[in-house]
């Protein structure tokens, strides 16, 4: 589905990301694990196109985006769940989701599982409840689920997550893990996480950075066996 080859970054001359390369299969779930600073948020920024590609390719199912604009590149079927959520505060939380919609409804290349609002509700039910709430009163948690929703509105072909577990109760990030593992099939999954538990429990492929170089990929299910833990604690 996702084929990244080959990224290079740089802010001003520091060299962020070093020929990154990663593969997220049809249906399956790819997890980038890395301590604070390694250049997974900036990996995540050149896949959706926040930051420009110096250097690589990036194609998402036999489509070249590496010079897309961003918003293009929702309409190819990116979805993003940026770190720290980037709700709009001010808004409601139906007001937030119908900026999902927005463009799902204009995702030409759709295909496979098509969101709405009725799914979004059954999958978060807290979202319902609070439809006519300000989203920036909603609990980190809340607003982490607000976030996910909006993107899958969007109808993804690719899920990108950036620290969704990050500051949120344990009872959400259950339920967080739940849906992860149960949107596979239906869409592929691009997650980047630094809980060890969390990535190995949704994982089929892991991806280890290490000061912005790839050091260690495997199985999701090999992930003890190659030491990943000992790449990723501080
Ligand atoms: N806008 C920016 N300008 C300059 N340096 C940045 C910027 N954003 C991040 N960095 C630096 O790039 C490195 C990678 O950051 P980031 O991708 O956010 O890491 P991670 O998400 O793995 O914690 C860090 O050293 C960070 O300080
Ligand atoms: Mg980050």
């Amino acid at each position: 589905m996702l084929k990244i080859s080959a990224l290079n970054q740089f802010y001003g001359s520091s060299h962020t990301l070093r020929d990154v390369s990663l593969n997220v299969a049809d249906g399956a779930c790819t997890v980038v694990l890395g301590r604070n600073g390694v250049g997974k948020t900036t990996l995540l920024k050149c896949l959706v196109g926040l930051l420009p590609v110096k250097a690589g390719e990036i194609v998402l199912a036999g489509q070249p985006l590496t010079r897309t604009a961003p918003h293009r590149r929702v309409l190819a079927g990116l979805g993003y769940v940026p770190q720290g959520r980037d709700i709009f505060p001010l808004l409601s939380v139906e007001e937030n989701l119908r900026i999902g919609a927005y463009a799902g409804e204009r995702n030409q290349t759709r295909q496979g599982k098509q969101f709405s609002f009725d799914d979004v509700f059954h999958t978060f039910p807290v979202l319902k409840t609070m439809r006519r709430r300000i989203a920036g009163n909603l609990s980190g948690g809340q607003q982490q689920q607000l976030a996910i929703g909006r993107a899958l509105l969007t109808n993804p072909k690719l899920l990108i997550l950036d620290e969704p577990t990050e500051g949120i109760q344990p009872s959400i990030v259950m339920e967080i893990e739940a849906v992860i593992r149960s949107l596979k099939g239906s869409l592929s999954i691009l997650l980047v996480e630094q809980f060890f538990d969390f990535a190995q429990a949704v994982a089929d492929d892991y991806v280890v950075l290490v000061r912005g170089q790839v050091v260690s990929t495997g199985r999701g299910d090999q992930m003890e066996a190659n030491n990943v833990k000992s790449l990723i604690s501080v």
